[in-house]
């Protein structure tokens, strides 16, 4: 089951570690889910109900006397599909517990069927203290899933058990208990999108129809099943993407030097975007007079897809995309071999059709010689399908 669109309720104790669920606030959202935040009333010390509304998007209570007439503990109860506390505090991890009900965090914990997680973070004294391990005992037999926390360095001089676990350590966590997929969990992945540009003169350029969509549609899902993304975007001005690195090139030989500089640092390569196979092989200062235009000499651009597949290292994956008109699995076959490539996919552009477009058809090869027909489908679906062959 993919995060998209499940709702994360995330509960916020008052320790100092309430800083770093800002940034679990924004990986969550990267990986699909939406969250609410409700953070106790001590830990607005620490941030404040701005930061979280700001961050989320949406209104934060702390309070069951906040905007009584919506019942929010109940309302909140029956729409969160897992709830997070993180940090929890030994105060709050008693309270829980005990199952008291005091502010509008617990009454909710009570009130819900939800799968929950409880990330503690405090002194190590106070996490040793047989109150506090006899607490987390009785969560635990509850079915809260609760994480140890990390060894390491505290607030002030101290060293112990005690510390908030890293962002990415707690996602594996919500995963866990949510059954979601973080199969592509810390991956590095480089996608190509859109199409390179080759200017002709400061007002002309060669292009091609690639909009962009199938490469942010792959770096979408990678985001959503938790890698780390980077797109190299050739000329997709409208298109927006949160979570990733996003770099813009124009030409093909900028593109090529981003590829030089960041392949071998990736797990794996989509090279979506259209490559512009040549360019003019000389650019004038000024514009080109029409009377001039009846030529324009082309050089061939280097085919920066075979270039990095010759680089390739065992551990890394390529994936390449292919558009034909005619004779597509003739061609692609060709290609997926000639090109070293572990996964093709080939776009049947013939009368007009995929660029621009939602959807796409095509077929995908395998190395193994598998081909697996993609009849009509969106490009969000053949992202996740590409990404399922890729793992
Ligand atoms: O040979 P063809 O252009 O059909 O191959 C398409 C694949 O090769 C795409 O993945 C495209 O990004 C890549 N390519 C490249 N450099 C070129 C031409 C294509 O990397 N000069």
């Amino acid at each position: 089951m993919s995060s998209a669109g499940r709702e994360v309720l995330l509960g916020v104790g008052g320790g100092i570690a309430a800083y770093k669920a800002c940034d679990l606030v924004r990986r969550m959202q990267d990986h699909g889910f939406l969250v609410t935040v409700v953070p106790t009333p001590a830990s607005l010390n620490f941030v404040g109900k701005a930061t979280w509304e700001a961050l989320s998007g949406r209104p934060v209570l702390t309070q069951v006397w906040d905007d009584v007439p919506s019942v929010a503990h109940i309302r909140l109860a029956e729409v969160s599909d897992y709830i997070i506390i993180a940090p929890a505090t030994a105060d709050l991890i008693a309270r829980l517990a005990q199952g008291r009900a005091d502010d509008l965090l617990t009454n909710v914990v009570l009130a819900s069927g939800a799968a929950k997680l409880v990330v503690p973070a405090m002194h190590p004294e106070m996490w040793n203290d047989p109150a506090t391990q006899t607490n987390v005992e009785i969560l635990r037999q509850r079915g809260f899933l609760v994480l140890d926390p990390e060894v390491g360095r505290l607030t002030g001089n101290e060293i112990g058990a005690g510390r908030f676990p890293e962002t990415a350590r707690i996602l594996e966590s919500l995963h866990e208990i949510s059954g979601t997929h973080a199969d592509l969990l810390g991956k590095r992945i480089l996608v190509t999108a859109g199409g390179t540009r080759e200017p002709i003169d400061p007002v002309r350029f060669i292009g091609n129809r690639s909009s962009g969509k199938q490469g942010f549609a792959i770096a979408q899902a990678a985001i959503a099943r938790g890698a780390i993304v980077h797109v190299i975007a050739a000329n997709c001005p409208d298109l927006d993407l949160e979570g990733a690195q996003i770099t813009r090139v124009e030409t093909t030989a900028q593109l090529g030097d981003v590829l030089r500089n960041d392949f071998s640092d990736c797990d794996v390569l989509i090279m979506c975007a259209a490559v512009a196979d040549a360019r003019p092989s000389s650019v004038p200062e000024n514009k080109i007079k029409k009377d001039k235009l009846a030529a324009i000499e082309l050089v061939p651009n280097p085919d920066l897809l075979l270039e990095m597949s010759a680089l390739k290292s065992s551990g890394q994956v390529i994936i390449g995309f292919a558009a034909e008109t005619e004779n597509l699995l003739e061609n692609a076959k060709e290609k997926l071999t000639r090109k070293n490539l572990d996964i093709l996919y080939v776009n049947d552009v013939s009368r007009g059709a995929v660029f621009g477009s939602d959807h796409t058809k095509g077929s995908i090869l395998l190395r193994s010689g598998e081909v697996i027909q993609i009849s009509e489908a969106s490009k969000d679906t053949l992202a996740n399908v590409l990404l399922d062959q890729l793992l």
